[in-house]
């Protein structure tokens, strides 16, 4: 992919309807992306159906969900839950009796970690482990849901899976400084890539963000055959990330978050959605914009592309639906600051030197520099303390509107989709936004 591919009109066509499925692959919480998807399953009258990534005993070992989680977990999701535990990546699988990675990994201390060397072979033989049992486990949710799918019914399913940071002492405290250290504190995350734990993760995060929608689609290919075979459709989308395209200096223009350290995981993704679509499978992969999520709060910085989001709203025949929107953000600040100060530090911020560097597509993912971590998380703690309380930000607000947003776009492109890989910029998504309300 040489430029993003962007998705530049409101789509209309929709397939979807009552009788129809929606299969949520991952788990629902309460900011994330996938209420987007679920709202508008939910108001095409479409059933929705989730699945569960399991939990973990006290010895480590994944378990189902007990009664109570089950109940409480479909209550959460509007729909019926397979209670087959999908975990994806390999940090606890091991052959057994022997270490699983996260067994080798809590030996490595901060001073050691850049030396310490893993057993590679062994490692394979964990990853063989973990991809054999998400395998086994896919196939026997897709056993349950080919009963719950009658013949001739469309299927939606929206992978949400991304993820795989093995859970160490050691790799909290480089992650603490990685994302979110400056100054004294900043660490190079070129260091973790070329360090073996830095390896280890990144495969992990390929088999639980890239691969997992590849079984996915391998797993489900009984299920599609029948459906088109009886007059259905199947479509699958999962959730990108590859930069986004939001307002600086007037015009749209692309730009990312750095270090994405799951970023070489997100274009595999991509790859599996245009392989798939070489094979006749309509797959789509949706890049994304940042917002603030359970999975995104880690990377502090993150955020800040979102509040000319407020500017896009005017931008795209905004409205009195746009307006209300900035009226709403204003009372979130301390007094004294406005919010036209707070955009005109984002503006200064996105055309200072430093991050105008990082605003290389062909060379995405770049590893961070101690300028940019100064100039990113410095900038984000700043606005976190022009707010009045520091629970209620702006970007709260609009991290809902965008996943508000995403959801009709995702899903009505999802109907006919132009291709395998698709942005969803600050343009469409308030172009959406204001047609939605009116505005
Ligand atoms: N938040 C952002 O800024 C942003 C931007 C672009 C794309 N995305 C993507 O959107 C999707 C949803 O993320 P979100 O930010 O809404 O957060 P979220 O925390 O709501 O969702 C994360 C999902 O990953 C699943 N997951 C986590 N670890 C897993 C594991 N080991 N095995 C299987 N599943 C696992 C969870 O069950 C959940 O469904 C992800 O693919 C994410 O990369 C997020």
């Amino acid at each position: 992919m040489h430029a993003p591919i962007a998705l530049r009109d409101i789509p209309q066509s929709n397939i979807f309807r009552k009788g129809d499925v929606f299969i949520l692959f991952g788990e629902l919480f309460g900011r994330g992306y996938a209420n987007g998807l679920i709202n508008e399953a939910k108001n095409a009258g479409m059933t929705i159906i989730g699945i569960t990534v399991g939990r973990r005993d006290e010895h480590n070992a994944l378990r189902a969900l007990t009664a109570e989680e089950l109940s409480e977990a479909e209550v959460n999701l509007g729909g019926h839950i397979i209670n087959v535990p999908l975990m994806a990546g390999f940090d606890l699988d091991a052959p057994d009796d022997e270490s699983t990675p996260t067994d080798l990994l809590s030996g490595m201390t901060l001073k050691s970690w850049q030396q310490d060397k893993l057993d590679w072979q062994h490692i394979e033989k964990c990853r063989e482990t973990g991809i054999a049992r998400f395998k086994n486990s896919v196939a026997r949710v897709m056993q349950e849901l080919d009963d719950m799918i009658p013949d001739g019914a469309n299927a939606f399913f929206a992978h949400t899976m991304a993820g795989g940071i093995p859970k160490v002492k050691v790799f909290l405290a480089i992650a603490n400084r990685i994302y979110k250290g400056r100054g004294e504190r900043f660490m190079s995350s070129r260091a973790l890539m070329d360090s073996d734990l830095g390896k280890l993760i990144l495969m992990n995060f390929d088999e639980v963000t890239a691969h997992t929608f590849q079984y996915l689609i391998e797993g489900s290919a009984v299920i599609r055959t029948r459906l088109t075979k009886t007059g259905g459709q199947v479509r699958y989308t999962a959730y990108g990330y590859h930069g986004t395209e939001i307002l600086i200096d007037g015009k749209y223009q692309w730009q990312t978050y750095t270090n994405y350290t799951q970023g070489q995981a997100k274009m595999r993704l991509e790859q599996v959605a245009v392989d798939a679509w070489d094979q006749g499978v309509v797959a789509t992969v949706y890049n994304c914009p940042e917002i603030r999520t359970n999975s995104s709060d880690i990377f502090a910085g993150v955020e800040l592309s979102l509040f000319p989001l407020l500017k896009a709203l005017l931008r795209e025949n905004g409205g009195r639906w746009a307006e209300a929107q900035w009226q709403a953000c204003r009372p979130l600040l301390q007094d004294g600051v406005t919010l036209e100060d707070l955009l005109q530090k984002i503006e200064d911020y996105n055309n200072s030197t430093v991050m105008a560097e990082f605003r290389n597509f062909t060379a995405w993912p770049m590893d961070n520099s101690e300028a940019l971590s100064e100039a990113m998380i410095g900038t984000s703690d700043e606005i976190i303390q022009i707010h009045k309380d520091r629970k209620e930000l702006v970007v709260g607000h609009l991290s809902a509107l965008v996943l508000e947003g995403t959801g009709p776009l995702m899903f009505h492109e999802t109907s006919n989709p132009a291709g395998p890989v698709l942005w969803l910029g600050h343009d469409i998504i308030a172009k959406q936004l204001n047609l939605m309300h009116g505005s």
